[in-house]
């Protein structure tokens, strides 16, 4: 069967909101696909030329970020807060691991959400559950809740305005290896974490100073990072609208790196359909209800070539599950020969409510997934090549534990997510040395 941008249109496409004017939302895609586009086809080349060399244990990828970003939070704050604590976890994971780091932020476009009803509330109370700041706006009215076909060019001019600063800071002096002492630790309170990270920083500034010393020229690359953006694909039509063709082939170009969410990731889905016939490489995520042989099918349609970095496999099982589920899933995967990338989502698998009502995850699991992660990938002769966060740059109290040690009854201080709960950015440097300290542990045992 052919593909073309719009040939997803012909299958089952799950999770999209029932938009009341298609004048309306034929006029805003029309304009959006007019717009220029927020990435390139080179950029996404390179980060699929790195993905297959992550796949192969040669690089490691940090994707990070909010579980949905706020049109409201486009705030320069807020934008460098996560951009920095990213650059920190990264620093600490090329160092301890010894290996380059990808970093991928869930940003600049991860503005919608799949949910697990249509509707929310009954009879008269009736509306559309919220579906992220591309459809509707959370609050619990009428007017709020009605699917907007404009927001998707409003999120296209958020996705734009932050790109455009995380572009700015990356060239820039913030994202100079030489100064991460800019990089300041104003929300790490535990000593351990900042003495740790301290002499990280220490090492590095040693060694570039060093090499440079004596390289008679000065070391590329260490006054500027490459970043890259992903989100979950997963309104179509504005996919659709930034499916552009170039001279080498057909990219979505509102984005180096498209997901595929758990609920749209099936064989005969509409999603699998649009992500098969463009460039990029593609996520797709993987839960414990995965069959797999539905999986060999969804690699065979979107990977037929058996091209590296094609296809990212990031699986989210929970920490009781995941020694149940993703042995079964390794065979399968091994046996068809995809060469994917093997990451993991330890968040999604791992969401409970406190008492009061509040959705939260907590540090110790997470940590546990990942763990068994790197464990299960060993005896099965894969690679574990990344992880797959949500996180923050602000001082949050959404997830409990970590160095702090955030009980359930901390969290209502500063709770802050209308979905789903994240790691704040102490957590977030101390998952970094735990993620560290694992792949230590495991590589002293192997020698
Ligand atoms: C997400 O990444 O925010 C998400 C909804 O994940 P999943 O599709 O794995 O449930
Ligand atoms: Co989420």
């Amino acid at each position: 069967m052919t593909w073309n941008p719009s040939s997803w249109q012909a299958f089952d496409a799950r999770q999209q909101p029932s938009y009341d004017d298609q004048g309306e939302l034929a006029q805003v895609l029309q304009h959006v696909a007019m717009m220029p586009p927020l990435v390139t086809a080179w950029e996404i080349d390179r980060l699929r030329r790195h993905l297959g060399e992550a796949a192969k244990g040669h690089r490691f990828l940090l994707q990070g970020g909010d579980c949905a970003e706020r049109f409201d939070e486009c705030r320069p704050e807020i934008i460098a807060n996560r951009l920095k604590v990213l650059l920190q976890m990264s620093l600490v994971l090329i160092y301890g691991l010894r290996l380059p780091v990808i970093r991928v932020g869930r940003l600049a476009g991860q503005y919608a959400k799949p949910r697990s009803a249509d509707f929310e509330g009954d009879g008269s109370a009736r509306l559309p559950s919220y579906r992220g700041d591309i459809v509707n706006a959370p609050e619990f009215n009428p007017e709020a809740r009605r699917p907007d076909p404009r927001r998707m060019m409003t999120a296209y001019e958020h996705s734009a305005m932050t790109l455009n600063y995380v572009r700015a800071l990356g060239e820039g002096g913030f994202a100079d290896l030489h100064h991460p002492e800019q990089w300041d630790l104003d929300f790490v309170t535990s000593e351990k974490l900042r003495d740790e990270y301290q002499s990280i920083v220490n090492a590095i500034l040693d060694a570039i100073r060093f090499t440079e010393a004596v390289s008679p020229t000065p070391l590329s690359n260490t006054d500027r990072v490459s970043f890259f953006t992903s989100h979950e694909a997963l309104i179509l039509p504005y996919e659709e609208a930034f499916t552009r063709a170039t001279k080498d082939g057909v990219y979505n170009l509102s984005t180096h790196f498209p997901w595929v969410g758990k609920r749209t990731n099936s064989r005969d889905s509409a999603h699998i359909e649009y992500v098969r016939g463009i460039r990029n490489p593609i996520g797709l995520k993987i839960g414990a209800d995965m069959d797999a042989t539905d999986l060999k099918s969804i690699l065979d349609r979107v990977d037929p070539d058996y091209e590296d970095g094609r296809v990212t496999l990031i699986t989210r099982f929970g920490a009781d599950d995941i020694e149940r589920d993703l042995p079964r899933l390794i065979e399968a995967v091994s046996a068809s020969g995809h060469p994917v990338l093997w990451t993991c989502d330890p968040m999604h698998g791992n969401t409970e409510v406190t008492e009061d009502g509040l959705k939260t995850r907590q540090f110790e699991n997470i940590l546990a997934e990942l763990e068994q992660a790197f464990d299960i990938h060993h005896v099965y002769g894969t690679v574990l090549g990344g992880v797959h966060l949500e996180l923050t740059g602000e001082n949050v109290t959404e997830c409990t534990g970590g160095a702090r040690g955030l009980k359930a009854k901390d969290l209502h201080e500063a709770y802050e997510s209308q979905v789903d709960p994240r790691l704040n950015a102490e957590q977030a440097l101390e998952m970094a040395f735990s993620i560290v300290r694992k792949c230590r542990t495991m590589r002293s045992k192997n020698v």
